[in-house]
């Protein structure tokens, strides 16, 4: 597994998303992937199965401290009163005592961003998680974070090659904070391009492998691709024995455009 080091520390480049996964298919998927090498795990208090997430981690034959697990703060616990009970009862079903990464999962519409960006901090001083972060955050709330001193390692964010984000990626590339990538293959969409398709086939490789190795190649990009499917799982970790062109990098760049998002903004948030 390739790491990438963001803020001197080196973290999975490629994770496993897991939105979506529940029950024993959530439990069977997160083993599965570590049994397979990934080594980086992404979950959420709203995707209700961070309890199997932490069976999964338990079951499969890989140390509790070989795996970068990250999960998100919801939006209606981000106040005072809930935030740092919301973490314990997070860390309660996962079964560890902190997180590698906790994320605020989106700004929230009405509270001020500083009073729960200050609960994440403390989280991080209490030693609940290792490392902070954010997502969905756009360039000014990034501006706010970092005006408050705050060591945000990454903002996860919708990326893939049908959407042009070539904005906020290079600012956060100018301020070293790493792009965690959401909806890596556009859910799906990706390994249908046509265009994608024909590259990968010039590598031997499939339009979802080519689409994930254009971002992990991309520098400061790292990648979580959900799948529930064994035989997926090994594509998309199956990204690491090829190096894509400057040609072919530089047409997956124009694939993308502005209206290219598959996820809507939560209660309207703000993406400029
Ligand atoms: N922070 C946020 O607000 C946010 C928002 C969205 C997502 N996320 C995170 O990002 C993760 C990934 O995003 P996502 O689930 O939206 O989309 P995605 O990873 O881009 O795509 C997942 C879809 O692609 C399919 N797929 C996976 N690998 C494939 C392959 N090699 N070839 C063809 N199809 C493939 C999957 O189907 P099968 O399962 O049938 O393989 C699934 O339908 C989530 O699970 C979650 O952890 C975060």
């Amino acid at each position: 597994m390739k790491h990438l080091t963001i803020q001197n520390t080196a973290i999975p480049a490629l994770g496993l998303g897991t939105y979506q996964a529940r029950g024993q298919t959530a439990v069977n998927i997160v083993r599965q992937a570590l049994e397979l090498g990934y080594r980086h795990i992404d979950t959420a208090q709203f995707y209700a199965n961070e309890e199997e997430v932490g069976r999964g981690i338990r079951e499969a034959a890989v140390g509790r401290e070989e795996v970068f697990l990250v999960t998100k703060v919801w939006p209606s616990n981000l106040d005072k009163k809930r935030f740092m009970p919301s973490v314990e009862e997070s860390l309660r079903k996962l079964q560890s005592s902190y997180v590698d990464l906790l994320l605020i999962h989106w700004p929230h519409t009405s509270l001020p961003l500083e009073s729960y960006l200050g609960e994440l901090a403390k989280a991080q001083e209490q030693g609940k998680a290792r490392f902070i972060g954010v997502s969905n955050f756009n360039i000014s709330q990034l501006k706010r974070a970092l005006g408050m001193g705050l060591p945000i390692i990454t903002n996860q964010v919708e990326f893939h090659p049908l959407l042009d984000q070539s904005r906020l990626y290079h600012w956060m590339l100018d301020h070293d904070i790493a792009l965690t990538a959401y909806s890596p293959l556009a859910q799906g969409r990706a390994a249908d391009n046509p265009v994608l398709r024909a590259i990968g086939e010039q590598y031997g490789k499939s339009a979802a492998q080519a689409t994930l190795r254009w971002m992990l190649q991309l520098g400061q990009v790292m990648a979580i691709p959900k799948t529930a499917n064994p035989e997926r799982l090994k594509e998309n970790l199956d990204v690491f024995d090829f190096e894509l062109s400057e040609e072919d990098m530089a047409r997956i760049d124009e694939l993308g455009h502005r209206g290219g998002r598959q996820v809507s903004a939560f209660h309207g948030a703000d993406w400029d």
